[in-house]
């Protein structure tokens, strides 16, 4: 049995469809079950429960060989996530596959949402069981997430990169890279995961104009206006800081450089940008 968190999430959500497709046994620890159900189908169990309520943790985790963590972007992210790495051993779970942080928001000056994904990934490597860290580099689906409804509108849309660069990774890949690594045999402790090019705001405008046949123009933002659109949005003061770091490490180039752990796990390479682009213009 493969426990998944987050599965009415992004990468959760699109792990369940591949462990689906594999015909794996499939538990979910869902906040809401019935809104689960829609958004997952059949064909899995639920179990209710909270990253922050062990006792569901606890359930949840009876009899599984291997379980897939995450959690959002939030100050709880380490707490939560230590908490299901103990109620994993209590159960005698074998395998964590945990979606840590980008590899350039850990290290030695890390970002806040990095600082949190380092103690999680500290306490995995001396834990008493296998655990594999998912690193990817930025998502496509959420850097890029008014992108189609910014070129709906007009011809420009607008990042705050400066010029910055980034081989932003198309989620689904995680997901299936995700799958690979709950049951894969002797898995690595680490995989870096990256789409297959540095791309920076200009070449994203260049690829959307082929796609759509019309004139696209990057807007570059200034990291000060897009966090104040951020906080216009709701986000939580955590969110804003850490989006600062990361606008902060994008526009010094420190996001920049390709990882291998797509092709490495898959044997293929990660899907281009062009693939999920073109879908989410297309939908617009
Ligand atoms: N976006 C990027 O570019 C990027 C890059 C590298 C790493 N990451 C990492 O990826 C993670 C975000 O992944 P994502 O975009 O797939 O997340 P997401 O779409 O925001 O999904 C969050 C999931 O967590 C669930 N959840 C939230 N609080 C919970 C709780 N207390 N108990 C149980 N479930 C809870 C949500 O359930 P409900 O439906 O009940 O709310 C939802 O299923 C973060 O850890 C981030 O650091 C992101």
């Amino acid at each position: 049995m493969i426990l998944v968190t987050g599965a009415t999430g992004r990468v959760g959500g699109a792990l369940v469809g591949v462990l689906k497709r594999q015909g794996a046994a499939v538990r979910c620890l869902v906040r809401d079950p019935v809104r689960a159900r829609g958004l997952l189908g059949e064909g899995i169990e639920l179990a209710q429960g909270d990253l922050d309520d062990p006792v569901s943790l606890s359930a949840a985790c009876a009899g599984v060989q291997a379980m897939f963590l995450m959690s959002p972007v939030a100050a709880d992210l380490a707490r939560l996530q230590v908490g299901a790495v103990r109620a994993a051993l209590a159960a005698g779970v074998k395998r964590v596959v945990k979606l840590s942080g980008s590899a350039w928001t850990l290290g030695r000056t890390p970002t806040v949402t990095g600082a949190l994904h380092t103690e999680v990934e500290a306490m995995l490597a001396n834990a008493d069981l296998e655990s594999v860290c998912l690193r990817p580099n930025a998502f496509a689906q959420t850097s890029l997430a008014r992108l189609p409804a910014e070129l709906a509108q007009g011809d420009t849309f607008g990042l705050a990169w400066g010029d910055g660069r980034v081989p932003l990774i198309d989620l689904r890949d995680i997901a299936e890279v995700a799958g690979h690594a709950l049951t894969m045999p002797e898995p690595p402790a680490v995989i870096e995961l990256s789409g297959p090019t540095d791309l920076g705001g200009a070449e994203i405008a260049t690829l959307a104009a082929d796609l759509t046949g019309r004139a696209t123009r990057y807007r570059p933002l200034a990291a000060e206006s897009a966090l104040a659109a951020a906080r216009g949005r709701g986000e939580a003061p955590f969110v804003i800081e850490h989006l600062h770091g990361v606008f902060e490490r994008i526009g010094q180039g420190l996001a920049a450089g390709p990882a291998d752990g797509v092709a490495a796990t898959l044997g293929r390479p990660p899907r281009p940008l062009t693939e999920w682009l073109g879908e989410a213009l297309r939908a617009r």
